[in-house]
């Protein structure tokens, strides 16, 4: 990612600092297949690819991450939310076609019912420590290593906007074993379990970062 050389050890990044100059979580990466992909801030002018992202997504994608919509409304309301409240998204985009093919978001905020339950689990959640993540692949994009290619940015990110902990944004379904396996080899721990509101199980996971190394 870029970033100004002598500013990185100190400056935390802002939600509105980042929509002023995306280029700052703007980044070129190699999927495995060889596909170039840029990862970076979605931008109000995403409004339409992400339209098209959230319409294709599976019905067991759109089980396993839950948006409010999967059309142009709720595209528009998340660019429109950009810098507003506390959630930070970004974009993989897909060069050669342009297509957005992923999508991570940061939240800054944390629920009172995620405290709780952390709580619960003996973790104390704090707002300046701790963020949530979640992670959509495009279902075309899903089991080829993206996930694990972003992941390291992903905790780069949360550290630059000054968080030392990670935890997954509504948990992850355990009857998806997939996710469990994918988060538990980047390094997530389980913290605890919750009913969701179907009386199906999810797993509360959390990571926690290394820190950053002083600089000579
Ligand atoms: C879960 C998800 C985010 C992972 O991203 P991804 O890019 O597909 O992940 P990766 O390819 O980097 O890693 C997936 C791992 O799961 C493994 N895996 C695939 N299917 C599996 C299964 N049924 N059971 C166990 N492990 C499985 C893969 O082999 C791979 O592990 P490996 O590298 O050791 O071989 C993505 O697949 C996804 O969004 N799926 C649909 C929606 C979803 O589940 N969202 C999670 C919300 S919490």
């Amino acid at each position: 990612m870029t970033r100004d050389a002598g500013s990185e050890a100190a400056e935390v990044l802002t939600l509105t600092g980042i929509a002023a100059d995306p280029l700052c979580l703007t980044c070129r990466l190699r999927a495995r297949d060889g596909a170039e992909l840029v990862l970076r801030p979605l931008v109000h002018a995403d409004a339409a690819g992400l339209a098209g992202f959230l319409a294709a997504m599976s019905a067991a994608s759109r089980r396993f991450s839950t948006f409010d919509g999967y059309g142009l409304a709720t595209a528009r309301e998340v660019c429109d939310a950009i810098a507003r409240y506390d959630k930070l998204r970004l974009v993989l985009e897909d060069v050669a076609s342009g297509r957005i093919v992923g999508l991570l978001e940061h939240s800054l905020d944390l629920t009172p019912t995620d405290v709780a339950r952390y709580r619960d689990a003996g973790v104390r959640l704090t707002a300046t420590t701790d963020c949530r993540f979640g992670i959509t692949p495009a279902d075309d994009h899903q089991d080829r290593g993206l996930g694990t290619l972003v992941l390291p940015l992903v905790e780069e990110v949360a550290r630059r906007l000054g968080r030392t902990r990670i935890i997954l944004w509504g948990g992850v379904r355990a009857d998806n074993p997939r996710a469990v396996r994918y988060y538990e080899k980047n390094g997530f721990r389980t913290v605890g379990a919750f009913e969701e509101a179907d009386g199906s199980l999810s797993l509360d996971m959390m990571l926690t970062l290394d820190p950053v190394p002083d600089r000579p």
